[in-house]
């Protein structure tokens, strides 16, 4: 046998035997049998060998070959049986599975959608992207209305888009498509030039809610917004309609819940009034209806907007808004149900 084949088996076999594991055998596997490996190298030069001296080699590689895939085989099994039996430390402690939790908005926002399923309503979702039309001027809020900076201040994109800044404008994108009656419920991502602190964040999400028929009332808005803050925060909630503004609604009113906290005593929470804010609402403005092709005069509808993160912090006691957006598992694992 040429003496360098001769070397070569009796290191590759010394290093074989030695192996300590099945991913070290198989480097060494690689380094002489592998595509580059040292004995395929051999096999590979055999063709520049004179005639005799090539039949010879080429049979000496051959079974240098086989010899050390069939020791490479039985090392293999051989740390196969030594890894089951005796690296499994059956006194070792179990690991414990890390089981995942919806984030607190999918659960306020799934709760929320929820209620409002129950009362008849239907849930719709509307573009993030949306264009002037539908984000202010179809909802009455005209180019030069002071609402659009302070209420509204929006991110624009090119070409007159922009980023919408609340979710109101699925109320013109259902009605323009469908006949009356609706009753729809819109949740959803929402966009403003906020500045990012302990209760504002450029990113939050709103539930829009519209119903629009024969003979709607603003007492029917009192009567499902009552059921769904009793569903929400319990039987014992005190609910109060104040008069606000909106360019959409007309009348417009803000619905306070009674401070979940204090109980209406007077707090930190409620700045010692006893009421908590939660949404805006009010009777679709006419000009919206018209805007989307109803008659004003055989239809009439309510409309009302939440901010999802607002409802969260109120349920689950929490003071800064950008915990539900910093992703601390901490913070995340501790909301498992509402
Ligand atoms: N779109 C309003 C906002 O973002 C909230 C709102 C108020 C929605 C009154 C309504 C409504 O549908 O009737 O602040």
């Amino acid at each position: 046998m040429q003496p360098n084949l001769a070397l070569l088996k009796k290191n590759a076999l010394a290093e074989i035997v030695s192996a300590a594991s099945q991913a070290e055998l198989e480097k060494i596997k690689v380094r002489y049998l592998g595509r580059k490996g040292e004995l395929t190298a051999i096999l590979r030069s055999l063709k520049d060998l004179a005639e005799e001296e090539r039949r010879q080699t080429g049979k000496d590689a051959n079974i240098v070959k086989n010899e050390l895939l069939t020791v490479i085989d039985e090392k293999l099994k051989e740390l196969a049986v030594s890894r089951n039996t005796y690296t499994l430390d059956l006194t070792l402690p179990g690991r414990k599975r890390f089981i995942g939790t919806k984030h607190p908005l999918t659960l306020v926002v799934e709760r929320i959608t929820e209620i409002f399923i129950g009362l008849g309503f239907e849930e719709i979702l509307g573009p993030e992207i949306e264009s002037e039309w539908y984000n202010f001027e179809a909802l009455n809020i005209p180019e030069a209305h002071p609402s659009r900076g302070e209420m509204f201040g929006p991110f624009y994109l090119s070409d007159g888009w922009l980023l919408r800044s609340h979710t109101s404008p699925v109320q013109i994108r259902v009605m323009e498509k469908t006949k009356s009656p609706i009753r729809v419920i819109a949740p959803g991502r929402v966009y403003r030039r906020d500045a990012f602190d302990a209760s504002h964040s450029p990113v939050f999400h709103q539930v829009e809610g519209l119903y629009v028929d024969k003979g709607v009332s603003f007492a029917n808005l009192k009567g499902v917004l009552e059921k769904f803050c009793q569903e929400m925060f319990g039987a014992d909630i005190k609910t109060q309609l104040t008069p606000s503004y909106f360019p959409f609604t007309e009348p417009s009113a803000e619905l306070s819940i009674s401070c979940t906290n204090c109980a209406g005593e007077g707090c930190r929470v409620c700045k010692q009034t006893g009421w908590l804010e939660i949404l805006g609402c009010g009777m679709v403005h006419p000009q919206v209806l018209r805007n989307v092709g109803y008659n004003p005069d055989e239809v009439t509808g309510y409309a009302f907007g939440m901010g999802i993160e607002r409802i969260a912090m109120i349920k689950y006691k929490i003071d800064d808004i950008r915990h539900f957006f910093t992703n601390d598992l901490r913070f995340l694992r501790q909301f498992r149900e509402i």
